[in-house]
């Protein structure tokens, strides 16, 4: 039965404490990769568990990974006629500094006209009420269409390190028919969109040592060799003049775009006016040979995430540094393997490192491309439902960003994912002022209703 109707009229009337509701995570300072964090991370897991239970899903459970825990809960009462739907979802944040460029705290949501401010309002915790005040508002008004369970984790933004040896430990809990991953978003909000590629990453950090010890520039320097010099040399050097990456082997296994994806993406809203009001920059620059679209989600990419060496305070030290670090990750596209970039990196530092350093790659994360079969009743149900919300047919578009738990979902339990989400490309994700257009989310909260009712066999 589609009780849509009923629901969306629920969630309408509901929508001011959605909103509270909202408010209430978004204050918790869940950030993953800081240990002083830890309490805020058990304290989101933890609301997100007394969430669940006010909607009376069984099986509740925070279960333990290496860090962060994983809340999960599940329902089955729709049958096993029914699909049983994976809901996905991160309740961990990126930190929020620099602070200083923010204009109100970032744990402290803020509402601006449309918009609301704080960390985590568009990536994603905003996106996890979005699924939960779905199916609060389905409840209300009958018998959920399908199964349910929920995979919340705290290590997205950390680049799930736990989370492939918990799902592989985990296989007959998480079992299910599609996954529901609204960890993605939207091109504008006027262009209902369906993600269905995401390109992995690589992420390392290489350190190099040169002498035991900082030396005086001036009493020592001329005779020796400064790591900063050389790794700001191996850095420059991983791109030639057409930014085309160097690493030996690195395109080996890229797969290049069929005509027909080159032609569908072609068609996409996304010209270089868009790329480059989305990113402020004053000129694009890319790879020679392919539009900017192609190079924003298709191809490969090699950047410098940050860079540490000698003296980084205040004024000037006079200072040959004896240690040098650079975080650089790749983004990367079908069929590239993490652990083969590794060795290519390694492979292109070892042929230039110069006998006066010694070097250590150390591996953050590693995930590899990702496809969901378009062609999938999900990917229908999400399509039609978009339909209905936004009144226009939506768009396919690979995005560039990285979701590591969707290749595990189809590589451990064969499931694959729904893509979707309701932040825009500005909303500044991973920036200051991060924030989640709200008349955006209230039409997600209703496409996700008609999604679930889409569903049913
Ligand atoms: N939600 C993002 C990824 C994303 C953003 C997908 C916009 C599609 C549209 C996700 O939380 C994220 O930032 N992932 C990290 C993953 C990494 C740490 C492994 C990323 O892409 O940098
Ligand atoms: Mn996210």
């Amino acid at each position: 039965m589609d009780l849509s109707p009923q629901a969306i009229t629920f969630a309408h009337a509901n929508s001011a404490r959605f909103l509270t509701e909202m408010k209430e995570l978004l204050s918790i300072a869940s950030i993953s990769t800081d240990p002083e964090k830890n309490p805020d991370m058990l304290q989101a897991a933890t609301w997100l568990m007394a969430e669940l239970k006010k909607r009376a899903f069984e099986n509740i459970q925070l279960l333990p990974t290496k860090k962060h825990p994983i809340v999960f809960a599940e329902w089955l009462g729709a049958g096993a006629d029914k699909p049983t739907v994976l809901v996905y979802g991160h309740y961990d944040v990126q930190p929020a500094d620099p602070l200083d460029l923010w204009e109100s705290s970032p744990f402290e949501p803020t509402i601006r006209g449309d918009l609301i401010f704080a960390r985590g309002a568009s990536d994603m915790k905003g996106q996890i009420m979005a699924c939960l005040k779905a199916i609060e508002s389905i409840q209300s008004a009958g018998a959920f269409p399908v199964n349910l369970k929920f995979l919340f984790e705290g290590e997205e933004e950390i680049g799930s390190p736990n989370l492939e040896p918990f799902i592989r430990e985990h296989t007959d809990l998480l079992k299910c028919d599609l996954a529901l991953n609204p960890d993605s978003g939207m091109i504008a909000a006027d262009i209902p969109t369906v993600v269905y590629g995401l390109r992995g990453l690589a992420y390392f950090e290489i350190r190099l040592r040169g002498q035991a010890t900082d030396l005086h520039s001036g009493l020592w320097g001329g005779v020796v060799q400064n790591p900063a010099n050389v790794l700001a040399d191996l850095l420059a050097g991983m791109k030639d003049k057409d930014h085309h990456i160097t690493l030996p082997g690195f395109y080996d296994r890229v797969r290049p775009l069929s005509a027909i994806e080159k032609q569908e993406i072609a068609r996409l809203p996304m010209d270089e006016k868009y790329y480059l009001a989305g990113t402020g920059a004053r000129k694009l620059v890319g790879e020679k040979g392919y539009s900017w679209i192609e190079l924003a989600s298709t191809r490969p990419t090699l950047d410098v995430n940050g860079m540490y060496s000698g003296f980084m305070g205040e004024g000037s030290k006079t200072v040959i540094p004896c240690y040098a670090m650079a975080k650089v990750s790749m983004r990367l596209v079908p069929d590239q393997d993490p652990e083969e970039i590794r060795q290519s990196l390694v492979k292109y530092i070892e042929a230039r490192l110069p006998v006066t350093m010694t070097y250590e790659v150390i591996v953050h994360a590693g995930n590899p491309a990702s496809f969901t079969d378009p062609n999938t009743p999900g990917v229908r149900a999400l399509e039609k439902a978009l339909e209905v919300v936004y009144g226009k047919r939506p768009v396919f578009k690979r995005e560039g960003g990285s979701i590591p738990v969707v290749g595990h979902m189809k590589h451990l339990l064969n499931a694959e994912s729904v893509l979707t989400g309701f932040g825009l490309p500005d909303d500044n994700l991973h920036a200051p002022n991060e924030h989640l257009n709200l008349p955006n989310w209230y039409r997600g909260i209703d496409t996700l209703i008609h999604f679930f009712y889409n569903l049913q066999p």
